[in-house]
């Protein structure tokens, strides 16, 4: 579904990305593990065109992507979870999570958010709050739900589970679960791997802009203990 080919992202001097390669292949929930500075985040913003890339394809379903105006990739069906959960602090959590369904009607949006809040009760609990004001879990929820409001078909999460308390994280797994059940297609990342190997099927672990080890989780398991991140 998702194929990043050679990609290579710089900023300035400094070489984020180093003509990495992976695959998302429909249906299945990958991720991407590695250390702060890895380049987790360059490649996540790479697809969804929020950093200019030097080099390289991203083909979504034989498309190329960077040929893809950023305006024009909602029109893709991606979904977008943001690193550090931001939400929209002075808006309601119903305004946050319809923020990334706007271009769906009413009757839409309002099923849109049922739906939502059937995987989350929160959503339901504290429609009508600021987002501002809730905890960190709750402001993930947020972020992902927005993510997924729009009926993506390709959901990127980055690092959904950072600094969570293992109820949230119990919580949002069971949803990525869900989504991929549903047939949504998911990219995450995580520099904590012990959590997020239990919801994917397959991952890679990357350092330095590249690819150090990809396989399925097993494998993954084994190369990220060795590599110290669990
Ligand atoms: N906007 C930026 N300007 C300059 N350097 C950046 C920028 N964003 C990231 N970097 C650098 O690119 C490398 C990869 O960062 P990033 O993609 O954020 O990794 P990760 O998400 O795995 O922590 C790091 O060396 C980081 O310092
Ligand atoms: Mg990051």
């Amino acid at each position: 579904m998702l194929e990043v080919r050679d990609l290579t992202v710089q900023y300035g001097g400094i070489q984020a990305l180093n003509r990495i390669s992976i695959t998302v292949p429909a249906g299945e929930t990958v991720i991407l593990i590695g250390a702060n500075g890895a380049g987790k985040s360059s490649l996540i913003n790479a697809i969804i065109g929020m950093v200019p890339i030097r080099s390289g394809q991203i083909l979504l379903d034989g498309k190329d992507l960077t040929q893809v105006h950023a305006a024009d990739r909602a029109a893709c069906r991606i979904g977008y979870s943001p690193e550090g959960r931001r939400v929209f602090p002075t808006m309601t959590v119903q305004d946050n999570v319809l923020a990334g369904a706007a271009r769906l009607g009413r009757a839409e949006q309002a099923r849109a958010y049922e739906r939502l809040a059937g995987m989350f009760p929160m959503l339901a609990q504290r429609a009508g709050d600021l987002a501002g004001l809730l905890s960190g879990g709750q402001q993930q929820v947020v972020a992902i739900a927005r993510a997924m409001s729009a009926g993506p078909r390709l959901l990127l999460l980055d690092e959904p589970f950072l600094g969570l308390a293992p109820v949230w994280i119990r919580q949002i797994s069971d949803a990525i679960r869900q989504f991929r059940a549903e047939g949504v297609t998911v990219l995450m990342t995580e520099q904590m791997a012990l959590p997020a190997l239990k919801v994917a099927t397959r991952g890679y672990v990357m350092r330095g802009g590249v690819v150090l080890r990809q396989g399925g989780i097993e494998e993954l398991r084994g190369a990220a203990l060795a590599e110290e991140y669990l």
